[in-house]
This record gives structure tokens, sequence and C-alpha cells, in this order.
């Protein structure tokens, strides 16, 4: 059976109402809260930082998967460890020496994750596949929030499954932009394993309703 994990965005969270989103988040059936960091310069955009995390920790009873769009990501690995991050997400991008950062991670006892923009192939994860724990494969440019969803993703989560099957890797597949009720079915059916979502859900009427429904959409 296929038991896709839902990953909730709190980028899309109401920040005056955090605690009661985060909350919401820890009594749905949610698997993963996912944390984006922006440093106004990977991306055209300035999210939350440090402090803002280090809250978040305290309330969040589910693994927290935080994903680092900034350059140099080296610098931080060790304070977002501490921070309790339990999965740390670079951008392949944004990294001269992944193989190195990867292991960095790692050694801090957290799970090494790589994202690729939309226009980075997934040839390029090649010979690296095997120290990666998880792909993050962008469906929308990264920095915001609320854009649509590339169609081109499902080519490349196909691409990828196919590359971890010949590779025996365990890697698995996280979707991240643009998810909803529409294409979540078909990416898990291409090889998704986890799929992000931020204003599908919070911007919904009943969160937790959309939580639940995407978790059965993608169970079979
Ligand atoms: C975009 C972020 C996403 C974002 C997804 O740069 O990495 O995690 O919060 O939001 P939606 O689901 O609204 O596209
Ligand atoms: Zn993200």
């Amino acid at each position: 059976m296929k038991n896709t994990l839902i990953a909730p965005s709190v980028l899309a969270a109401d920040f005056a109402n955090l605690q009661r989103d985060l909350e919401m988040i820890n009594n749905s059936q949610a698997d993963w809260f996912h944390i984006d960091i922006m440093d106004g310069v990977f991306v055209p955009n300035i999210s939350f930082g440090m402090p803002v995390l280090e809250a978040i920790s305290k309330h969040a009873k589910k693994y927290i998967d935080v994903h680092l769009m900034i350059i140099d990501p080296d610098r931080y690995i060790k304070t977002f460890a501490d921070l309790g991050a339990n999965g740390l997400t670079v951008h392949y991008e944004a990294c001269t020496h992944l193989h190195r950062t990867l292991q960095a991670i790692k050694s801090e006892g957290m799970k090494a994750g790589v994202a690729i923009n939309p226009h980075t192939n997934i040839d390029l994860l090649e010979d690296v596949i095997n120290d990666i724990d998880l792909v993050c494969i962008m469906s929308v440019n990264p920095g915001f929030g609320g854009q649509s969803f590339i169609e081109n993703t499902y080519d490349k989560v196909k691409k990828l499954k196919a590359l971890i099957t010949r590779k025996n890797a365990s890697t698995i597949i996280e979707i991240d932009g643009g998810v909803t009720n529409k294409n979540a079915k078909q990416l898990v059916e291409a090889g998704a394993d986890v799929l992000v979502a931020g204003s599908f859900v919070f911007k919904a009427e009943n969160s937790i309703e959309t939580i639940a429904d995407l978790k059965a959409l993608t169970t079979f």
C-alpha cells in the first residue's frame, strides 16, 4: 500500500495565529511540517528565520522538514539541527560542494535533502543519488506560495523514480509547489512520496478536512 506523506507548508499559515495553525497540523492527518526559509538572495523573497523556527519547534509534534532557499547553506547546518529540524533540504543550485554538504547534514543527525529548481535536470543527481535521503522537485519557481503547478513535473518525477530504481537508492521524492487535489494522485502515481501543500491547505475553508482529503486521495 502506498502511504503518501502530506506536509503542509507553514509559509501559508496565518502568522498572527501561528500557534492555532500549528495545532491544526498537529491534530490533522498531516505527517510533516514543511518550513520554508528564504534569504532574499537565492530567491526574490524573504520568509522567516531562526526565532520563528524556534517558536514553531516548541509546538510542532511531527517531523520538521526544513527547506532552505538560501545561498551557502553550509553556514547554518548545525543551527538548524539545534533548532529541531529533522530533515534539512538544500538547493542543488546553491551548493558548490553538494556531496560534502550532504555528509555535514547527516553528521548532525538530520535527513539530507536536495531541492531542484524547475530548470534543473534530474541527470545532474546521478552521481550523488545514493547519498540523498530526499529529493524535492520544485513544481514552481521557489520563492512564493500560491503559484501554479508546472506540468512538466510529472515527467521529472518519473525520470527521478527511474534513476532511484536503477541506482538501487532509498531516496524518497517530495513535490513542492502548486499541489492540489487536482494533481496529487497523478504525482503519486508518477512516483512521489511526499506532497507539500501551502495555499491549498491554508486557504481552504476547512484545512483539517482538506488534509484528510489529500491523504485519502494519495493512499491506495
Ligand atoms: C515555495 C515554497 C513552497 C510553498 C508552497 O518556494 O518552497 O513550500 O510554500 O506553497 P503552495 O503550495 O501554495 O504552492
Ligand atoms: Zn518549500
